[in-house]
């Protein structure tokens, strides 16, 4: 068997009681707001700009009803294995039940792009957020050396080019800042997610609401500009790249599924957490880019802040927005870095408890019992990746490997229907086949949408990762090791 291991779901069940426990503190009102807390944020506050600007034109909004079907589908998928397997590591934990340890590990390496990287990513949209703030309302300009990313993209280049800037600054500290409070415990955590989710939630729909008065139509005609020769530019493939890059606007909802162990209820409120805040995401995000280029012409909205810049074409009449949505976002943005640095060593924590990586990743802190030492890891890669990079280039890469994690849930469950029709599951997908083979296609639509550079950088992501299991993974592995002792019966 070896790298085709597979954990039962027994096994994976009895786990939740061994050893060392989480605290179950969560409910599904709760999940609900840690989803929308990890979905809203540098997506719809930058990435919309930008993809508006370079991809979709005012159509960025077919985009997000494009992106968020996808999401919906791969959400239904893995609200069935949420219920299921309620435990620490989400899709890496359903892929080991399913397909094996081999994808189990290219899964759970993954989905490191998702989690630290996307950490790094919202934190860089933050500190435009937060820059602009300084400057504008508090009259304190940071040097342009100190909040950005040393190093660009060049389209057509796997190579990153100098900026010329030392260190996004603002960047790391929020970083640094947050992994402190995630070493100290989840339930205060939790709480203050609670109060900033109100308040982002609060701020879009200002936005929508009396944004919408000031729209003008004009900025919405051409609804989808011609395309300008190249693929991804405009016109329906456009509408596909926006799609695909502004599929990090929807990433987060599944980081409920690795708060498993520390959820209440997990059965009912897994599903709930998942659904619910995708849903509520789905509307917002639609009405809001709606608004954005309807306020200013899609290509003045390339910048670090466009949501700050389509307020202040809105005219006078929407001034008093601006300190506002500012200080939403500033709020809303750390929200989402929070989340995204707590998912990441959940997984780190399952994958260590397998084995595959060692033993220290797994280690709970015996007063505050977090995983603080995985913490502590998550949060130093994700300072040092928020202070070199881009946006542009982090978002790219989350979408990328979010979309190839979110192809393997729906494969997992089609398989599982099949090997194990028996299996009670609390929550059950609808429609299967067609809802997890449409999440497959859709999935890998979005794919084609974002570039080779991006592909590129995913394949040698995942070659690394591949290195690491055949080096180290493989011959720790507690599942392998346990078949090799005691074959299981044929
Ligand atoms: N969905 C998250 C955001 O947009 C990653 O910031």
């Amino acid at each position: 068997m070896g790298i085709w291991s597979k954990k039962s779901l027994a096994r994976l069940q009895g786990e939740d009681g061994e050893g060392q426990q989480l605290h179950r503190t969560l409910n599904g009102f709760q999940l609900t707001l840690l989803g929308i807390g990890a979905i809203i944020g540098a997506g719809i506050f930058v990435v919309t700009g930008t993809a508006a600007a370079q991809h979709s034109g005012p159509a960025i909004v077919l985009s997000f009803v494009l992106a968020g079907f996808g999401c919906l589908l791969a959400g239904l998928c893995y609200a069935e294995f949420a219920s299921m397997i309620p435990v620490a590591g989400s899709a890496y934990t359903y892929g080991y039940a399913t397909l094996g340890e081999l994808v189990a590990w290219i899964i759970g390496w993954d989905l490191m792009l998702e989690y630290l990287f996307a950490s790094s990513a919202v934190a860089v949209g933050w500190s435009g957020y937060f820059t602009a703030f300084l400057r504008d309302y508090v009259g304190w300009e940071l040097p342009a050396a100190l909040a950005n990313a040393p190093f660009g993209t060049t389209p057509g280049s796997l190579v990153p080019h100098a900026t010329g800037a030392l260190v996004n600054l603002p960047a790391v500290v929020l970083v640094g800042v947050l992994t402190a409070l995630l070493v100290v415990g989840i339930h205060e955590s939790a709480r203050v997610n609670n109060i900033i989710v109100f308040v982002k939630v609060a701020i879009v729909l200002l936005v929508i609401v009396f944004g919408a008065f000031h729209v003008e139509r004009e900025h919405w005609t051409p609804f989808i500009p011609p395309n300008q020769g190249e693929f991804g530019q405009f016109g329906w493939s456009g509408v596909l790249a926006g799609a695909g890059v502004i599929f990090f606007a929807y990433i987060g909802f599944d980081a409920v599924s690795t708060a498993a162990q520390e959820t209440k209820n997990p059965k009912r409120d897994l599903p709930m957490g998942i659904l619910g805040s995708l849903v509520v995401c789905t509307v917002l995000y639609v009405l809001m880019a709606g608004v954005m280029t309807g306020l200013a012409p899609y290509h003045e909205l390339d910048v670090a802040e466009p949501v700050y810049v389509a307020i202040s074409k809105g005219g006078p009449a929407l001034a008093w927005l601006r300190p506002i949505v500012g200080l939403g976002a500033i709020a809303g943005l750390a929200s989402v870095v929070l989340v995204m640095l707590m998912g990441q060593p959940r997984v780190f924590y399952a994958m260590a408890r397998d084995g595959l990586l060692p033993d220290f990743f797994g280690r709970i802190h015996p007063r505050f019992r977090t995983p603080y030492v995985s913490t502590l890891i998550t949060g130093v890669v994700a300072m040092v990746v928020a202070g070199l990079f881009p946006i542009g280039l982090l978002g790219h890469l989350v979408s990328i490997g979010t979309l190839f994690a979110f192809m393997v849930v729906c494969a997992g469950i089609l398989v599982l229907r099949y090997t194990q029709p028996g299996l009670p599951r609390p929550f059950r997908t609808p429609f299967v086949p067609a809802v997890p083979i449409l999440g497959i296609l859709t999935c890998g639509a979005l794919m084609l949408g974002l570039g080779l550079e991006t592909w590129l950088r995913l394949v040698l992501w995942l070659a690394l990762g591949l290195v690491i299991y055949f080096g180290y993974g493989r011959r720790h592995s507690r599942v392998a090791r346990e078949e090799a002792s005691h074959p299981p019966p044929r």
